[in-house]
């Protein structure tokens, strides 16, 4: 029988690796080898997990351990913010890690934005993911799939993507002078110029398909396929071995502590997916005393982790959730044609390809699930960009995700919140100028349409004649000193 043979292969794949990829279904739980692309079970369907086996690998007794690396800023390995975990996701060996030096960002005590939040001073924290080569998270998942590209030889890679995946995507290819050669997919008029801008200067070659993320995505699957392209979305279980480690890098800065709650938007639910794995292995490794909890955000018009978490009550169940309800729920938005829309076009995403695995990541850490509308996110980006660092609208789905749990009482005023800032503010200065200024056509254009009817934090452009008097009126009026 086939299935006797590949579990006699599996065996000795096992006994042979201490990391290998496994099928998420239990009822399955097919093994491959590490060097193998597989972008989902060819025999049942489901995603693919990266695992470790710790017992056969020199694991770090203690997070402290990497410290060490941080007097070594000459070693690229030491250097990356992804790579000095390395002892953490060790499916490669070192020479074939491909980096740009990515995972150099920060975590910024925010209390600005702590109190639009309802949180008392020192209680929220930004994580800011803006700073990475490409000015998002991305980075952090890119270089870990590119180095095991480049372990199994590949060279072409492509991805479907709402702008950011592509933009890092484009720029691994170009700055590493590997051989390697992007293909994107973006759906038409989808993606923020920002981020096309990068795509377009950093040479990929930009498929613009007349649909949306997920008509995109199912077509970058099919011709991956086809034409046996590396596919560089997080259904790469590569992706998300990089992506724990922005979480490695919350607790690293704060003195290896574990907040209360983690708050990240939900898109494709690579990120929480990433952030629940990387919780599971510290726990089982004993690295953590305890996990926090986790809130993923959907917006409104991208809601589909809310409505089969929230409402539907999909659930983990040890890797056999009800796939019946989700399959309903998909059959639902096809009869109605109701597709995916939000000013925060990163998070525009309805048939999310983590779905199981963010799953897992809420059981694991007690998790909650919110929508938020375009308002709360215009008004909480905002509200982040007058409090510091600034973000695109999704990621300021988190900032808001919090404010609304803070209200229901489900986040406590004295919790310490990790709000993930996955973009960066220049990602999408449509949204941003049309906020902020004073012209309401614009205004309607960009936002109105997305049912956000005001600006509330609007900080509006002040227009003089070009006269010196006027000017310095405008100033003594308009700059007041605002209060501490
Ligand atoms: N925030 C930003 C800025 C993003 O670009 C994305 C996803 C998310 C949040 C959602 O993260 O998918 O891990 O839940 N952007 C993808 C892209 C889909 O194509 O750039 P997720």
């Amino acid at each position: 029988m086939p299935g006797q043979s590949t579990s006699t292969t599996e065996t000795h794949r096992r006994a042979a690796e201490a990391a290998f990829q496994q099928c998420l279904n239990p009822a399955c739980a097919a093994t491959f080898a590490i060097d193998e692309a597989r972008f989902g079970c060819p025999r049942c369907g489901d995603l693919i997990d990266v695992v470790y086996d710790w017992d056969r690998l020199p694991a770090p007794k203690s997070l402290r351990d990497f410290e060490a690396k941080w007097s070594r800023p000459l070693d690229p390995l030491c250097f990356s913010g992804v790579w000095r975990f390395r002892e953490l996701l060790p499916f490669a060996p070192a020479d074939k890690v491909v980096t740009v030096g990515e995972g150099r960002t920060l975590l910024q005590t925010a209390d600005k934005v702590g109190r639009y939040v309802g949180l008392d001073a020192g209680r929220l924290m930004l994580q800011y993911e803006g700073m990475n080569p490409s000015g998002s998270f991305k980075d952090n998942g890119m270089t870990a799939a590119f180095t095991h590209a480049r372990m199994i030889g590949a060279s072409r890679v492509a991805c479907a993507s709402t702008g950011n995946t592509s933009a890092a995507l484009a720029v691994y290819c170009s700055a590493t002078d590997l051989g390697f050669r992007a293909v994107i997919f973006v759906g038409s008029g989808k993606i923020a110029y920002g981020k096309l801008s990068q795509a377009l200067d950093h040479g990929a070659l930009t498929i613009q398909i007349r649909g949306d993320f997920d008509d995109a995505m199912r077509r970058v699957r099919e011709v991956a396929d086809r034409l046996g392209i590396y596919l560089m979305n997080s259904v790469n279980p590569f992706r998300l071995e990089g992506q724990k480690t922005i979480m490695y890098r919350v607790l690293e800065a704060m003195g290896w502590e574990v907040p209360d709650w983690i708050v990240v938007p939900g898109g494709n639910l690579g990120n929480s997916s990433a952030f629940g794995k990387a919780f599971i292995e510290l726990a089982h490794l004993g690295l953590i005393p305890r996990v926090p909890r986790l809130a993923v955000i959907n917006a409104a018009g991208a809601r589909t982790l809310h409505e089969l978490y929230g409402s539907r009550e999909v659930r983990w169940r040890d890797g056999l959730a009800d796939s019946s309800k989700v399959d309903a729920y998909y059959g639902e938005l096809d009869a109605s044609g109701v597709k995916a829309s939000t000013i925060a076009s990163a998070i525009e995403i309805n048939r999310p390809v983590n779905f199981k695995k963010c799953l897992r990541a809420l059981h694991f850490c007690d998790g909650v699930v919110r929508e938020v509308s375009d308002q709360e996110i215009m008004d909480a980006k905002a509200q982040v960009g007058a409090g510091g660092l600034g973000c695109e609208p999704a990621s300021a789905a988190s900032v808001a995700g919090a404010r609304r749990l803070r209200e229901e009482g489900v986040i406590a005023p004295s919790d310490r919140v990790v709000c993930i800032l996955t973009g960066h503010q220049l990602k999408d200065p449509t949204a941003t100028v049309a906020y902020h200024s004073a012209d309401r056509e614009n205004f309607e254009k960009v936002l109105g349409s997305r049912g956000v009817s005001h600006a509330e934090f609007a900080n509006r452009p002040v227009v003089v004649a070009d006269d010196l008097d006027e000017i310095v009126d405008a100033i003594a009026r308009h700059s007041e000193p605002t209060a501490p």
